[in-house]
């Protein structure tokens, strides 16, 4: 599912340009990013690992436009998010991308239902009797139609976790950013979670980054980047596809990176020799 310009190159969903972030600490400043660059593709799945303290939250932020760089571009779906004011960085947001955080920040005073619809509202998405219908849709996909009316207190934290994803995909935004989604449920929680997200990625074609402290989890993610000290570490997929031939893309190549980890191109879609990378 990945989607290509006119020079049969192929589009970056997230480009991250020379990402510079610091923070004023008293009369001081400290750098948290040190120039990060990242380009991620439509259908890829990427998890984001590193320390805690080392700037992977502060990273998520500079995607979705929550927080700005000091230095370097933004691009995600096209817009340049390091530039866009607070009024169209909302709007753009509410169509084009679903952020899932580790303590859900559901309204508390709304049913889940009602928080599902929301987004919805926000974005002037769908119809206004389509909205409630989507929303118990998407309650049913992650298994909690039967909860819809209840508030967010009365279910448990994986059920709230899982009505935090039905509202994420309430617009049908592209690109899915989670933060430690996981961090607050068991083991067999989060693996349910994580099977859904598995799942949006291969039948819906969503992009997603996903930070998380979860190395069983990161290791079925197809691609890993490592931030340490506000710099990529390692990326398991470093070669951006935007600099593969176009004649290679088609040709069904096997390729060795020099970190030793081969993966194939078919059909112009890139797929890692083992969903295990
Ligand atoms: N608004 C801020 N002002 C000052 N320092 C900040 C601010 N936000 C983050 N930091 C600092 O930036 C560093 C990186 O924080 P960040 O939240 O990105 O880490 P993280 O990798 O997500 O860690 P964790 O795994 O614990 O969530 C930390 O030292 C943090 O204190
Ligand atoms: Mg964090």
């Amino acid at each position: 599912m990945i989607s290509k310009n006119g020079n049969g190159k192929e589009k970056a969903i997230v480009e991250l340009k020379d990402i510079v972030k610091s923070f004023p600490v008293g009369s001081d400043e400290i750098t948290i990013l040190h120039g990060i660059s990242l380009n991620i593709h439509q259908g890829e799945f990427v998890s984001i690992v590193g320390p805690s303290g080392n700037g992977k939250s502060t990273l998520l932020n500079m995607v979705t436009g929550i927080d700005r760089p000091s230095d370097g571009k933004v691009i995600v779906t096209g817009r340049p998010v390091h530039a866009m004011s607070e009024n169209e960085l909302a709007k753009w947001r509410g169509q084009q991308v679903g952020i899932i955080f580790q303590f859900f920040q559901m309204l508390p005073s709304l049913s889940i239902l009602q928080n599902v619809v929301l987004p919805m509202e926000f974005a002037k998405k769908f119809g206004r009797s389509e909205r409630r219908e989507r929303a118990m849709g998407l309650l049913d996909m992650v298994g909690l139609a039967d909860q819809a009316n209840k508030l967010p207190s009365m279910v448990s934290g994986g059920e709230q976790q899982r009505a935090a994803i039905a509202r994420a995909l309430a617009t049908d935004p592209p690109l899915l950013i989670a933060d430690e989604p996981t961090g607050n449920l068991d083991a067999k929680t989060a693996g349910q979670v994580f099977d859904l997200f598995m799942k949006l990625i291969e039948e819906q074609g969503k992009t997603m980054l996903m930070v998380t402290h979860d190395q069983e989890l990161a290791d079925r993610i197809p691609r890993k980047v490592e931030i340490v000290n506000g710099r990529i570490a390692y990326d398991s997929r470093p070669q951006t596809l935007a600099t593969v031939p176009a004649t290679s893309i088609n040709g069904g190549v096997i390729e060795t990176p020099s970190n030793g980890i081969s993966r194939g191109i078919f059909n112009g879609q890139l797929v890692p020799n083992s969903l295990t990378v």
